[in-house]
């Protein structure tokens, strides 16, 4: 992970939108990404035009970058983001979310689309993200540190911030919405779980399961930066439903959920803007 690519990335960045510093990123996960769009001030960045950005290959949808204003404070949102089982380095599956932390964010929301394992949990709810479970045996941070990004050892404790979860948790009530929060198990994909895998990441105390976040977490973690992690449940988990699972009917939830999780956001970007950092 080179610091010379990560400040050509926010460099260009800084350039394109005329905004020196943002304050909060947003990650938008598997049929998430229209949000963005609705923003005030929306500049519009694809990734192929920032250096060094790894492009997403999902047809229609190649990943930009929107910068914006929420509650007058500049914000990043990521639309569209590389996977590990794509084939990508972890170096460049977090280098998104490390140039949003060199753009100058100090707190980071990645949202994601995910299998429910919890009890009570079902299609369409929206889960806040209270701690993870690496299933893969994988890390970023593995290789050579590089010190002014973070420690050689970061600590994991308190990554999805127990001050950031509070504030998501007091906006899904004013919203009176319901409140989850639950452990994400980061499975590498791209084949969905077997039903002993989802009976072990339930035994483990998951409540979700899923492809992504994880390694953005752990990189934003070794860059000091708060992280803030909702999941939109697509599905019921292999063995927990009683048809096998598609992508299509995670795509078809996703958009189902669209009103609801952009009242959230709609109501959560203004206080993590303000808060956060
Ligand atoms: N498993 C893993 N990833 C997912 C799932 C799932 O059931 N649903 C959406 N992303």
């Amino acid at each position: 992970m080179s610091h010379a690519r990560l400040s050509a990335a926010a460099g260009a960045i800084s350039e394109r939108t005329g905004r020196d510093r943002h304050r909060l990123g947003v990650v938008l996960g598997s049929g998430l990404g229209t949000y963005a769009d609705s923003l005030e001030g929306a500049v519009s960045i694809p990734y192929a035009e920032i250096p060094h950005f790894p492009t997403p290959a999902v047809e229609g949808h190649a990943g930009r970058l929107v910068s914006a204003l929420v509650g007058g404070q500049p914000v990043l949102v990521a639309a569209g983001r590389v996977h590990a089982y794509e084939g990508w380095d972890l170096g460049d599956v977090v280098f998104g979310v490390r140039t949003l932390a060199m753009s100058g964010c100090r707190t980071v929301l990645l949202t994601n689309a995910a299998g429910g394992i919890g009890d009570g949990l079902a299609p369409g709810d929206l889960v806040t993200i209270r701690d993870h479970i690496n299933l893969t045996g994988r890390n970023p941070l593995i290789g050579p540190n590089d010190e002014r990004l973070g420690p050689r050892f970061p600590d994991l404790s308190d990554v999805y911030r127990s001050s950031l979860r509070k504030v998501i948790a007091d906006v899904t009530h004013s919203l009176d919405m319901t409140y989850h929060e639950g452990v994400y198990a980061w499975m590498i994909g791209p084949s969905y779980e077997t039903p002993a895998e989802v009976s072990m990441a339930r035994q483990l105390g998951a409540a979700l399961v899923g492809m992504s976040t994880v390694p953005e977490a752990i990189a934003l973690a070794h860059m000091g930066v708060g992280v803030a992690g909702i999941s939109l449940v697509t599905n019921l988990a292999a063995g927990l439903a009683s048809a096998p699972l598609s992508h299509d009917e995670v795509t078809e939830v996703a958009q189902k959920a669209q009103t609801r999780f952009t009242a959230l956001l709609d109501a959560l970007l203004p206080r993590l803007a303000a808060d956060g950092g």
